[in-house]
């Protein structure tokens, strides 16, 4: 099968777009023909090698961390899915990715795809979308009434991220550059900071949660517009916890854990069209370096999809 693999870590030249065995299948394994799948800022962190302690891989390493296609196989296990399903999953970072034809995953992962999402769209949601649930369901509990700041509104966590917010009820405020404004209120922010032109600490103030998706001095900044007992949680790097303290705030950092019943929930909300999928850029496969050079601007808009089909 084709399939984009890495032979050591580096810069964009490590990516071949070259010829791979075929997956082998556990017993509770489906084997996925992928159509679609997306491009995250791990993929390129793996491939520089900055998760390669959290992470150790042998190479060749197939990136990609996305997935919806049809099922073609099923393990001798498997009680879920039939040959022919239509799909969506985040799979195990561990195992083998989804930049390919193919991909091998446990059905335990593995979610039907909401009929009204295509393949390209349906690409888009696992991984941003289990990463904004564990985040603002899971860690920081929200609920109805929720003064929610979402940073970075435009990007490919952010902009599902306000959506979930907002089918939870919460007032959901957001950052982005002048031109993404109207995008993240068509999204449904209520406020919208222009951080070009305004800081947000200096603009808001008794946030129930802050999810936190830049780290650094855009975290700093973040204890100031909580609430006491608030919530600060990070997908960029882990809040200080003697600051956490001063502040009398609930602060920590999520990794994300693949999740087929998290990942069921979101596609409810996908299918009665609560949240919509937001493709930015679509590439083909093969044009892999052209994607991971758009994502490492930091300033792609919504998420990049590759076609592998
Ligand atoms: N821990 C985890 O499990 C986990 C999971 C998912 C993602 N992440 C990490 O979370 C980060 C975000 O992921 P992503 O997929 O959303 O990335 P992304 O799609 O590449 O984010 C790009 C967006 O960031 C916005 N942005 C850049 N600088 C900004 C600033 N100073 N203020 C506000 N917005 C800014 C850009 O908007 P403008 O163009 O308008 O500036 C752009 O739309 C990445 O570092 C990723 O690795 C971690």
């Amino acid at each position: 099968m084709k399939a984009v693999i890495i032979e050591g870590y580096g810069g964009k030249e490590q990516l071949q777009y070259t010829d791979r065995n075929m997956p082998v299948l556990k017993d509770n394994d489906v084997l996925i023909e992928i159509e679609a799948t997306s491009v995250n800022p791990v993929d390129w962190k793996i491939r520089e090698g900055y998760l390669k302690e959290k992470i150790p891989y042998d190479f060749p390493v197939t990136l990609g961390l996305d997935a919806a296609g049809t099922i073609k196989e099923t393990g001798k296990k498997v009680q879920k899915f039939q040959v022919g399903d239509k799909v969506f999953t985040r799979p195990d970072i561990t195992r083998n990715g989804t930049y390919a034809e193919y991909v091998a995953v446990d059905e335990g992962l593995v979610v039907k795809k909401p009929d009204n999402l295509s393949m390209e769209e349906a690409a888009s949601i696992p991984l941003v979308g289990l990463t904004a649930w564990q985040c603002l369901v899971d860690f920081a509990g929200i609920k109805e009434g929720d003064k929610v700041l979402v940073h970075a509104g435009s990007g490919g966590v952010g902009s599902f991220a306000i959506q979930l917010a907002k089918s939870f009820g919460a007032w959901v405020a957001t950052t982005c550059s002048t031109d993404n404004v109207e995008f993240v209120q068509s999204l449904g922010a209520d406020k919208v900071i222009d951080y070009r032109s305004e800081n947000f600490s200096e603009t808001l103030q008794d946030m129930d949660i802050v999810f936190d998706t830049l780290g650094g001095d855009i975290q700093q900044q973040s204890y100031n517009v909580l609430k006491e007992k608030g919530c600060l949680v990070s997908i960029a790097m882990p809040p200080d916890q003697d600051v956490a303290e001063e502040y009398n705030i609930k602060a920590g950092y999520v990794f994300l854990e693949p999740d087929g019943e998290q990942l069921a929930k979101i596609g409810e909300k996908l299918e009665n069209e609560t949240i919509r999928p937001v493709v930015g850029t679509v590439m083909d496969l093969k044009d892999i370096k052209k994607a991971h050079e758009l994502s490492e601007t930091h300033h792609a808009k919504g998420k990049i999809v590759l076609k592998v089909k």
